[in-house]
């Protein structure tokens, strides 16, 4: 919306009412406000003159219902640009696809900001911010004048979507007072605590958090009262007597004042798990979803990564093949998905090869029509995390794409994978690191050991009796160290162990890129053998740089670029050995320590093997220039 409406709002969570400053805007009688009050609900959407219909007069509405509409939309123009000429009044309500949209800056409209406020707390609370997310979530929660959204439902017909809104005020209010008792501000929230406990008298989690709130607001025999109530309820409405929240809720408060005792983390609902009678529970997630159990070793990293997101709204999670970027970044999805109404869309890329193809998966799982051609304008307001996973082979399409999602989408936040980050201005980036590998081969050094627990998980998997012990230590603790402890390899590896001993795993670890391909199914392709998904890093090298990369076969696993320096007077002195150098690292196929002393590169094992692989095809060439 241009500057000249910047001061216009528009409130639907409560009176439907539009308001300049402290002005309100007369937006008509009540046919005129439901048409206004359905573009707020979908505002920055297209919604057609038919569903305008719908959502006024239902599903049969009167003949001249079409023209109406067209009338009230004009009229509300009128109302919201009287200055302008009327055929250019298209700021606030602008044209769209076969409709109209609200073209209202989203901090503008009190549903959107509403959504805005609880995002960003959500994130907030997932960094452990937790006096901030209750800050904003007071602010959300404030946005609302009726949280039973009276005048919207008398003047639309969306009884689903009015459900929802309520749905989202019930869990804002819960996250709420939630974070209230948390951070010391029960007599705070206990106005919300009290609606909610009207809104649910059967729901009996939120009656025993109102009783918590009321306890530590100093209310303790108002508190005993209440419970007294409830009990009552239950019996004569369901003919059950208080179960586990309220009886410990009840508990509690026979055993004293705790009014000003820290509190008991136990004496909380897991928010996200309490059930709501109204809504969807939980926004939707669209693609491929996180593996099943938890991720090893690797909670400092989600939680770095959601005190990112909070800050940031891209962010590259980068690192060497297989080391476990997309399994981090599809867990901190999964962890932040309420904070997205919009929910997650996860949109695996390792099989896409150009800009337009990228575009048409992203806009398949969007349930776009693929022939719209932008992502950005498709995703408009939406609050949406999109995982742009395995990208490593398509950055300057994946670049474009983001770049433009990023700028345009202000409710949007993306996360990429891939070895190479993308180098846009916007970009945080995340380095992962492999799996800490065992300092001996003792059973003592394998315990709690990230590398050997991945393997030992894995192992079980194929052969449910593994257990690590002293005979097979130091053979677990070669094939961690051997792999660098790569998950992806380890995992690899561990396959093996359907059909082969420890040992012959050992053996395998001389030519691992041959050796170790156990036979496996499944996403991405690339995983199916240690070879594939390592050469996938060298694929798009040129010609002097995978010259370059073969003398990498026999440095030690720590160097400097002296080490690899060729000789000037040789074929090719013009080669950039720096660039290259840098090239390397940007790919993940090396990494970059700043010591006092200088700059080193750190090399894995395997990626070795690469380079010896590699060197063994270039001779068959002939020889190498610059040596
Ligand atoms: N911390 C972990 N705990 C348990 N399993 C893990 C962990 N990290 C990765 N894995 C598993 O290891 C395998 C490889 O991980 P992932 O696909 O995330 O690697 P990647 O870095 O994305 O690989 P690529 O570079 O090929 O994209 C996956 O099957 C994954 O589930
Ligand atoms: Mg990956």
């Amino acid at each position: 919306m241009s500057g000249a409406q910047t001061s216009l709002y528009i409130e639907a969570l409560g009176k439907v009412q539009a308001r300049r400053g402290p002005s309100v805007v007369d937006v008509g009688p009540s046919k005129q406000r439901a048409v206004l009050a359905c573009l707020a609900l979908r505002a920055g959407q297209a919604v057609t003159a038919e569903e305008l219909q719908e959502a006024v007069w239902g599903p049969r509405p009167p003949l001249s219902g079409r023209h109406l509409v067209h009338t009230y939309i004009a009229r509300l123009r009128q109302a919201f640009e009287p200055a302008v000429p009327r055929r250019r009044r298209l700021n606030v309500i602008a044209p769209a696809p076969s409709g109209y949209r609200l073209a209202v800056d989203s901090g503008y409209i009190d549903v959107c900001r509403f959504q805005d406020l609880v995002a960003q707390a959500r994130l907030q609370a997932a960094a452990d911010r937790h006096r901030r997310a209750f800050d904003l979530l007071g602010e959300a929660i404030r946005l609302w004048r009726d949280p039973a959204l009276t005048d919207l439902e008398g003047l639309l017909h969306n009884s689903e979507e009015i459900e929802a809104l309520r749905h989202r005020w019930a869990r804002a209010a819960l996250e709420y007072v939630t974070a209230g008792l948390r951070t010391d501000a029960a007599s705070t929230v206990l106005g919300t605590a009290e609606r909610m406990a009207a809104a649910e008298p059967l729901h009996e989690d939120i009656q025993a958090l109102y009783l918590s709130v009321l306890e530590r607001s100093g209310q303790r025999a108002l508190a005993l009262a209440r419970f007294a109530d409830i009990r009552a309820r239950l019996r004569e409405q369901l003919g059950v007597s208080p179960g586990p929240s309220l009886a410990a809720a009840h508990r509690r408060l026979l055993d004293g004042d705790h009014t000003g005792d820290d509190l008991d983390e136990a004496d909380l609902p897991a928010v996200e798990r309490v059930p709501l009678d109204v809504g969807p529970v939980r926004p939707p997630w669209r693609g491929r979803g996180p593996m099943n159990g938890a991720l090893i070793h690797r909670d400092v990293d989600v939680d770095a990564l959601v005190e990112i997101l909070a800050e940031h709204r891209l962010v590259t999670v980068a690192g060497p093949p297989g080391c476990g970027k997309s399994a981090l970044a599809l867990h901190t999805a999964a962890r932040i998905r309420d904070a997205f109404t919009g929910g997650v869309v996860v949109a695996e890329v390792s099989d896409v090869t150009d800009g337009p193809q990228l575009v048409r998966r992203v806009l398949d799982l969007l349930d776009a029509d693929p022939s719209s051609g932008d992502v950005a304008e498709t995703l408009g307001e939406q609050q949406l995390l999109l995982v742009l996973d395995n990208a490593e082979h398509i950055v300057d399409a994946c670049a474009l794409v983001v770049d433009q999602i990023v700028r345009a989408c202000p409710h949007a936040c993306v996360i990429v994978t891939s070895r190479e980050r993308l180098g846009l201005p916007t970009e945080a980036v995340w380095r992962v690191h492999p799996l800490a590998v065992p300092a001996g081969l003792e059973l003592h050094a394998l315990v709690n050991n990230p590398a050997a627990a991945l393997f030992t998980q894995r192992a079980m998997q194929v052969q449910p009796g593994f257990r690590l012990h002293r005979n097979n230590a130091a053979a677990v603790a070669t094939i961690c160290r051997q792999l660098d402890g790569l998950p992806l390899a380890l995992e690899l590896a561990a396959a093996h162990l359907a059909t082969d001993t420890l040992d012959g795993i050992v053996r395998r670890l001389e030519d691992p890129l041959r050796g170790i391909r156990p036979a496996r199914r499944g996403l991405p392709s690339h995983h199916r053998s240690l070879h594939d998904a390592l050469k996938r890093s060298v694929d798009g090298l040129s010609t002097d740089e995978r010259r370059f990369f073969e003398r990498l076969a026999d440095v030690p696993s720590e160097f400097d670029l002296d080490a690899v320096r060729g000789d000037r007077d040789a074929e090719s002195p013009e080669v950039d050995e720096q660039g290259i150098i840098d090239k390397l690292v940007d790919k993940s196929l090396l990494s970059f320590i700043n010591r006092p002393s200088g700059p080193i590169y750190r090399i894995l094992g395997v990626v070795q093997h690469l380079a010896a692989e590699i060197r063994a095809a270039n001779a068959s060439l002939g020889p190498a220039p610059g040596r």
